[in-house]
């Protein structure tokens, strides 16, 4: 079967617009959804095959009209994945309702409201849904407590919609990136967690977009088509070591 087409959301930078290019480098055709205006004419600019819109996917009005624009696009939907995330660490005590209700906006009910709209014509095409969760899903730590919470959340999510989708033909993974320098993940990285990070992962450093892409794609693709409900941490081994203890590795 061609796979030809994607929606991605979050795609005017970091692992959306990675992700975006490499569809396009597969020869997909891509709706590339984000709500941040400029960002999105900048990364869309010089790209062949694309549309662009503007969207917030916390609003379930910009989602219902996101929808038939992007089937006008497109024609067909094979893939979504549902990237578009915030991030906001700071510990349980101060963050007030607000925060909590920011983050969740768009990364739980983000994922549920395009994944949703979406599913008719996911179902017409037997189409693939890719969530983007985070290792801060898998594993808890402090100052995390909506981010994580959030992200656990879509693990969750991608395990109900591959239950109730999978009869339909549409499959549906998760994605858990490690660390990232994107723009996200520089704003609440500070120093010290950086060094941690490379301390506590076995590959000593972050990952980039396109090797976060290259794992979004192949489960989009039908080279996955067997694989439905899964969870796959891309995190250079973080999850895969438990405490992992650097003074330990000799
Ligand atoms: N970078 C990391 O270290 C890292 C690690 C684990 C998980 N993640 C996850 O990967 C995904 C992508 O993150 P990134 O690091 O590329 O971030 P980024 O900030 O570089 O890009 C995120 C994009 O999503 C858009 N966006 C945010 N909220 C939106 C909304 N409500 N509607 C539409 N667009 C919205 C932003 O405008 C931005 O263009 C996120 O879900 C994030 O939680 C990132």
């Amino acid at each position: 079967m061609t796979r030809s087409t994607a929606i991605v959301t979050g795609a005017a930078r970091g692992i959306g617009l990675a992700t975006t290019k490499l569809f396009l480098e597969e020869g997909r055709r891509v709706v590339m959804i984000d709500r941040d205006e400029a960002a999105l004419a900048e990364a869309a600019n010089g790209l062949t095959n694309i549309t662009p819109i503007l969207c917030d996917v916390s609003d379930p009005e910009q989602v219902a009209v996101m929808v038939p624009a992007a089937l006008d696009a497109l024609g067909h939907v094979d893939a979504l994945v549902n990237n578009a995330g915030v991030a906001d660490f700071g510990p349980i005590e101060q963050t007030d309702f607000e925060r909590w209700r920011t983050v969740m906006a768009t990364n739980l009910d983000g994922v549920f409201l395009v994944s949703q709209s979406l599913t008719p014509a996911l179902k017409q095409a037997k189409g693939a849904i890719v969530n983007i969760a985070s290792i801060s899903g898998l594993r808890a730590s402090t100052l995390r407590v909506a981010y994580g919470t959030s992200k656990a959340g879509v693990i969750a999510l991608t395990e109900q919609q591959a239950a109730e989708l999978g009869e339909y033909g549409i499959r549906a993974n998760c994605i858990c990136p490690g660390p990232v320098r994107t723009k996200l993940a520089m704003a609440v990285h500070t120093k010290e967690i950086i060094d941690a990070y490379h301390d506590a992962i076995p590959l000593n450093r972050y990952g980039t977009e396109r090797e976060i892409a290259e794992a979004i794609v192949f489960l989009c693709s039908d080279k996955a088509s067997y694989i439905t409900g899964q969870t796959l941490a891309v995190d250079g081994g973080f999850e895969s070591t438990g405490v992992g203890l650097p003074a330990l590795r000799g």
